[in-house]
């Protein structure tokens, strides 16, 4: 009988004015208990989430003070916390972790250099905080093996019945909790989460490719609403460490009919709207994660935004490329994948209206917002100019485990910097080299390290190749 217990992976529920709100999760086989977790001795107990199969799902809830470094025990190991989060703070940021196609079957070493670089990153300087901006797994091959998903998004039965409905949505979950808990098995990952608590946002491969972008036809198929339901049921147990009924006071809508969140630290909010609950081909949000928006934007700021946004804010004139692949039709499938960029033309009312929330946060002169993205596999950054003076910047870390494409992609984006785009007259992007690159965008596996020191910011890419890159001022 499998006895090993898979966890803790540490996320973060919340922050209030004197301390962090954490939820660590298990994974362990029927019949094995979970030992409580210890914080200075109290015991705090696993509560039962959820059980697919012979795994079953458990959580603990407990808190730590955020004036001082912390620290909890888990069966006989102690874990510290870098918890004091009024002064220096260190924040790791990962996307795209895994990849479309046998992403299971890859060599764990070799998969997962780049957590253990943070790992080791972690040692060297603890990480308060870790941010997963977006494919925090690969789903796309779960739907392959059962007749009414194997073909999905291309076929979908029209009319499938109950029965074989729910024997869909058990083979989905199956294949989730697969993705799932080879990362938790994964040593250097699992390091990883174990000692910082992890703040996560989806992006479309923790549903399917392209989820929110395809057609209405296969979206609200019976198929396509059983497979966004399992993913957002997985997200939440394992992103978030919750289930529907108990979301953690982060998230803004507590039904979590969408998945934006907001934590505010000392100096600092983390917001995260969700960009793929919502998402319809005409549409990047919905009225909720909207309302969301509106709320932080008339609240007053704190002197630094980190604005999480799964797809860029920022980039080229991607609009230009859209128009030469719907005059070809062999380049659909890429079109579909330019949908879902905020500079889709179809999105262009939307994208305005969030710079313009990001120029609103900025207004009073004291607020500075940088957005944090995946998405792309491959590094940039672009910044946009908010008015006197002050830049909006935008940090693209993709992908952690992710392959990159070819070099000549990344020169052909370069090259398609060059055309600037001012979706807000006056208020021109730009796209920018990385401190120590010559392209614009980098074809490496990265992470990035966003740091504060004596309130000042700034960003450090960790890349495969390059390693460590200078200091960028943000
Ligand atoms: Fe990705």
């Amino acid at each position: 009988m499998k006895t090993e217990i898979l966890g803790p992976f540490l996320t973060l529920d919340a922050a209030d004015s004197d301390r962090m709100h954490l939820a660590a999760v298990f994974v362990a086989p029927q019949g094995v208990t979970v030992p409580a977790v210890q914080v200075q001795d109290v015991d705090y107990p696993a509560v039962r989430l959820a059980q697919i199969d012979e795994s079953v799902i458990y959580r603990v809830r407990f808190a730590v003070p955020t004036d001082r470094a912390s620290a909890y025990a888990w069966q006989g190991t102690t874990y510290d916390l870098a918890s004091d989060l009024r002064g220096d703070l260190r924040i790791a940021f990962a996307s795209c972790n895994g990849e479309e196609h046998g992403d299971m079957d890859r060599e764990e070493a070799e998969r997962n250099v780049m957590w253990a670089r943070l790992g080791a990153q972690h040692e060297a300087a603890p990480f308060s905080i870790l941010l997963h901006g977006g494919d925090q797994i690969y789903a796309d091959e779960a739907t392959l093996g059962h007749d009414l998903s194997h073909h999905w998004p291309k076929e979908v039965p029209k009319d499938p019945s109950r029965a074989d409905l729910e024997d869909l949505r058990q083979h989905l979950r199956q294949g989730f909790l697969a993705r799932y808990t080879a990362l938790m098995a994964a040593p250097s990952y699992a390091w990883l989460c174990a000692r910082v608590p992890s703040l996560a946002q989806w992006d479309d491969h923790d549903i399917c490719d392209g989820w929110g972008s395809l057609p209405r036809s296969r979206t609200y198929s019976p198929v396509g609403q059983v497979l966004f339901e399992v993913a957002r049921e997985m997200a939440l147990l394992f992103q978030h460490g919750c289930r529907d009924g108990d979301l953690p006071a982060r998230f803004h809508d507590p039904e979590g009919a969408h998945l934006g969140w907001v934590v505010a630290v000392p100096g600092l909010a983390l917001v995260a709207p969700d960009l793929r609950s919502e998402r319809t081909r005409r549409q990047i949000m919905g009225p909720g994660g909207w309302r969301m928006m509106e709320q932080i934007a008339a609240q007053p700021q704190p002197d630094r935004l980190l604005l999480l946004s799964s797809v860029p804010l920022l980039g080229p004139r991607l609009s230009l490329l859209e128009t030469l692949m719907v005059l070809t039709p062999r380049m659909q499938k890429y079109e579909d994948d330019l949908r879902d960029q905020w500079q889709s033309r179809a999105h262009r009312a939307e994208w305005q209206r969030m710079l313009q929330l990001v120029c609103t946060v900025m207004q009073d002169g004291r607020c500075d917002v940088t957005a944090l993205s995946g998405e792309i596999h491959l590094a940039t950054r672009a910044t946009m100019a908010t008015g006197r003076g002050r830049a909006l910047h935008q940090l693209v870390a993709s992908g952690v485990t992710h392959r990159p494409p070819p070099q000549k992609w990344a020169r052909f984006l370069g090259a398609l910097a060059a055309f600037g785009d001012s979706p807000l007259p006056g208020h021109p992007i730009r796209i920018h080299r990385i401190p120590g690159q010559r392209q614009r965008y980098i074809a490496e596996r990265n992470a990035l390290l966003v740091t504060r020191q004596s309130d000042r910011w700034r960003a450090e890419w960790s890349m495969e190749q390059s390693g460590l890159t200078p200091a960028l001022p943000i």
